[in-house]
């Protein structure tokens, strides 16, 4: 078992994650005592509850069943949770505890942040997803008309279960969904961490096919490598103010082909593995990087089978990227590649980037 640690030092915050691939029973008795005798609610994703309800037979009046889908991370849903929370009589030293992907993550721990100012969060993340990124860091967060993630809190779990066996049964794109984000850190991995002596890009690159087939003992050392550099980030810049922006490698050209597709017809990751490319295309044209690099990155990507997705016009997906969260002003801003595992932070004007990207319609 891995466990680590997350200090918040700005806010004298402090908890663990603990990663293995126990038996679920060890689990549950884990997350019981965890609560000892205190109150709580579960919040879980409608599959997971499926699958896994014999494992985690908590008391049936104190289940709160999420259904499956991004849309169900809502206001309505956000407050029915607190409702339920408030039916049960929940105080501020009970427990919230979230069994599910990053939708039943994100959503329940914006309800426990909002319950009497602030009830105890238990994170047990079940897609790789949720493991290496939406469980740690305590971004919290529902969708609203107007986009994703919109009202939302900085909300730090008490502690975070992450449990390997949970992956067995998450489809191949969902894997992959996740898979992507873990692929990013590997790319960034000097960014987060200065000293780091793992070398996530030569692991990803040695380790494929284990990965491919969630080879248990190496998806904990890769869970727990890219779990590490996210918490150097988020102990560094819990509130995105500087260095916690360099999460977001691909993410300004994938949240543009999410949007152009509706969120329906690719994962999220499919989409931050189509956003690397394109960063990595607009940094060669930059001279940020050569194109030794480029390749190298390129063939790590590929030998995970990523498909390529549908190509857009810079007339469609630039208009798109002006309305980014991130944007600031006129511009446009990107994370890029700078040299091995590192990135840094670049703007452009709209002009600009039309002109850099016009040679790739
Ligand atoms: P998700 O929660 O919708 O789960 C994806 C699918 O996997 C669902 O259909 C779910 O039923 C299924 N599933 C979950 N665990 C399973 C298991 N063990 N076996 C079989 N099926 C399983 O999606 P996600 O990809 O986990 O998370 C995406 C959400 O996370 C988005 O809402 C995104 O905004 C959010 N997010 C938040 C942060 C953050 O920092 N808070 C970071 C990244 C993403
Ligand atoms: N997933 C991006 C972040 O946590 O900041």
């Amino acid at each position: 078992m891995n466990t680590l640690e997350v200090n918040i030092k700005s806010r004298a915050k402090q908890y663990p994650i603990y990663i293995d691939n126990a038996d679920f029973s060890v689990l549950r008795r884990k997350i019981i005592q965890e609560c000892g005798d205190k109150n709580y609610i579960v919040v879980f994703n409608q599959k997971v509850y499926k699958l896994y309800s014999k494992e985690f037979d908590f008391p049936k009046d104190r289940i709160f069943i999420l259904k499956d889908g991004e849309k169900e991370k809502n206001y309505k849903n956000y407050l029915k949770i607190l409702d339920f929370a408030l039916s049960k009589k929940l105080k501020r030293e009970d427990y919230i505890i979230a069994i599910g992907g990053g939708v039943v993550g994100d959503i329940a721990g914006f309800a426990a942040s909002t319950y009497m100012r602030g009830i105890n969060f238990i994170q047990v993340p079940t897609t790789l997803l949720a493991m290496t990124d939406s469980s740690v860091g305590g971004k919290v967060a529902i969708n609203t008309n107007y986009g994703k993630n919109l009202v939302g809190a900085f909300y730090q779990p008490k502690v975070v279960f992450i449990n390997t066996n949970f992956l067995k049964t998450l489809d191949v794109n969902q894997y992959k969904s996740g898979l992507g984000e873990v692929i990013k850190y590997g790319f960034i991995e000097k960014s987060c961490d200065e000293d780091s002596e793992f070398d996530l890009l030569n692991f990803l690159n040695e380790n494929c096919e284990k990965i491919l087939n969630k080879d248990s003992y190496t998806m904990e050392r890769l869970i727990s490598a890219c779990v590490q550099l996210k918490i150097k980030v988020v102990e560094n810049d819990e509130k995105e103010s500087g260095l916690r922006k360099i999460l977001n490698y691909g993410h300004t050209y994938a949240h543009a082909v999410e949007k152009l597709t509706n969120y329906r017809k690719y994962t999220h990751g499919e989409c931050v593995i189509e956003g690397i490319k394109f960063a990595l295309n607009l940094a060669v044209k930059k001279n940020l990087i050569d194109k030794e690099y480029q390749f190298l990155c390129s063939d790590i990507i590929q030998k995970y089978e990523y498909k390529p997705l549908k190509a857009f016009v810079s007339s469609k997906y630039i208009p798109i990227m002006t309305t980014d969260k991130k944007a600031t002003g006129d511009c446009i801003n990107f994370i890029l590649p700078v040299q091995y595992a590192q990135v840094g932070e670049y703007k452009f004007t709209v002009p600009e980037l039309f002109e850099l990207v016009s040679d790739n319609k």
